[in-house]
């Protein structure tokens, strides 16, 4: 038994139960000097009035330690004792870290400890009124900024604007529509007198074989993925552009959501990969013109987002789909089919909004990279070049 088995074990134990990083030292033996590291003790760990507290967990085998951890009491300092050798540890933190939101809560989407990266700015989200594009709208919300939901579904934008108050607005549009992204730049213009953050979200699947696809199928994803976004960067980019000539040290930022089948082919789905890796030529090429006018244009390259309605709708959902279909062999279960996709993904999950939102805080707060295409995931397309 070595100290490398059990160490990783019990520092997870602490992170899951603190939500705080904290470093997990090995207390020496009784004849070793202390080591030099300094930590800070970590509240809620010591008994009230004691010097230090120290805990106990004892098990006879390696695998047993994990259930072990996950019930026992933890304290500044915890012996281990596993199959009668004993391991000594103190933990603490360095610096004062506060707990950082994980999942998909609404806390995560808030990025609470970044929140000023768009609190107060202006943003615009396409496709707003639902899926990604919702999920998108209300993590800005959360983080302070004032958002403009623009949506061909009218109503769908209306009713969330209803919904999360007066820092939003709804705006009907169709982004494959020059006329209508460019109406709606001028609303824009009109009600906050420019913006500072683009999400060009508003995208549709229309999967099918190269053999039997119909070229009125392939024009419209075309139109709505990769046209639509030559549109709303040069209207919106305009806007971006013109603000930025009496306003020169102001950044801003134009992101595409663009997907994993931007970055690999997708099998009898050939219309939006497609359009999505086209998208990608279309965010380097707008990177490296925009970037005299301080617009930084980047891509996010979610996976599925299986919570959202096209992969759950109960009635037309792309799970339940493939379940009538009989896509996923032996499968007779909406679950069954979904964890047959969860399988595929590295981390073992579905992409959430919350994913994307983190993307979103680290393209806008980082001041020195354009042009990129980040993927978010879970690990099912890595970069290659
Ligand atoms: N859902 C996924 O698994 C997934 C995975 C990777 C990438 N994406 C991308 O994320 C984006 C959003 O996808 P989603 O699954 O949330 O979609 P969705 O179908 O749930 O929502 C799309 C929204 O866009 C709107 N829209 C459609 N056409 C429009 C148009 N011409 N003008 C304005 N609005 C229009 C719709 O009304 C709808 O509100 C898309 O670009 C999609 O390619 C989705």
């Amino acid at each position: 038994m070595d100290v490398v088995d059990i160490a990783p074990l019990v520092r997870g134990a602490y992170l899951e139960r603190l939500g705080v990083p904290v470093v997990l030292r090995q207390l020496p033996g009784a004849d070793e000097p202390e080591p030099e590291l300094a930590v800070i003790p970590v509240e809620g760990l010591r008994a009230p009035g004691a010097d230090w507290a120290m805990a106990m967990v004892e098990v006879e085998v390696l695998d047993q330690l994990p259930a072990a951890l996950a019930v026992a009491q933890l304290a500044e300092k915890l012996l281990v004792t596993v199959g009668g050798e004993t391991f000594g540890f103190a933990v603490g933190t360095v610096g004062a870290p506060t707990p950082l939101p994980h999942g998909k809560d609404a806390a995560a989407s808030a990025a609470a400890a970044r929140a000023r990266v768009v609190e107060g700015k202006v943003a615009v989200v396409t496709g707003g009124a639902q899926g990604f594009g919702a999920e998108i709208v209300r993590g800005l919300v959360s983080s302070g900024a004032f958002v403009y939901i623009a949506d061909l579904n009218g109503d769908g934008a209306a009713a969330l604007a209803a919904e999360l108050g007066p820092q939003t607005a709804p705006i009907t549009v169709n982004v494959a529509d020059e006329g209508s992204v460019r109406a709606m730049a001028e609303t824009i213009a009109a009600t906050t007198g420019g913006l500072d953050l683009v999400v060009s979200n508003a995208g549709i699947v229309r999967a099918g074989s190269v053999l039997e696809q119909d070229l009125a199928a392939f024009q419209l994803t075309t139109d709505i993925n990769y046209t639509a976004f030559f549109l709303i960067a040069k209207h919106l980019g305009g806007l971006l552009a013109a603000q930025r000539r009496t306003a020169p040290a102001w950044t801003t930022d134009i992101i595409q959501i663009n997907s994993k089948s931007g970055l690999v082919g997708s099998n009898k789905n050939g219309a939006y990969a497609g359009s999505k890796f086209g998208g990608i030529g279309l965010v380097q090429s707008f990177a490296l013109e925009l970037v005299e006018h301080g617009i930084k244009v980047n891509a996010i390259c979610p996976g599925n987002f299986y919570d959202g309605p096209l992969w759950s709708d109960p009635d037309r959902g792309l799970f339940v789909q493939y379940l009538r279909s009989g896509k996923v062999p032996g499968a007779t279960t909406v679950d069954e089919v979904r964890a047959f996709y969860e399988a595929k993904v590295p981390l073992r999950r579905g992409t959430y909004g919350s994913d994307v939102m983190r993307a979103i805080y680290y393209i806008v707060e980082q001041e020195y990279e354009t042009g990129q295409a980040i993927p978010v995931t879970g690990g099912q397309v890595m970069l290659s070049s």
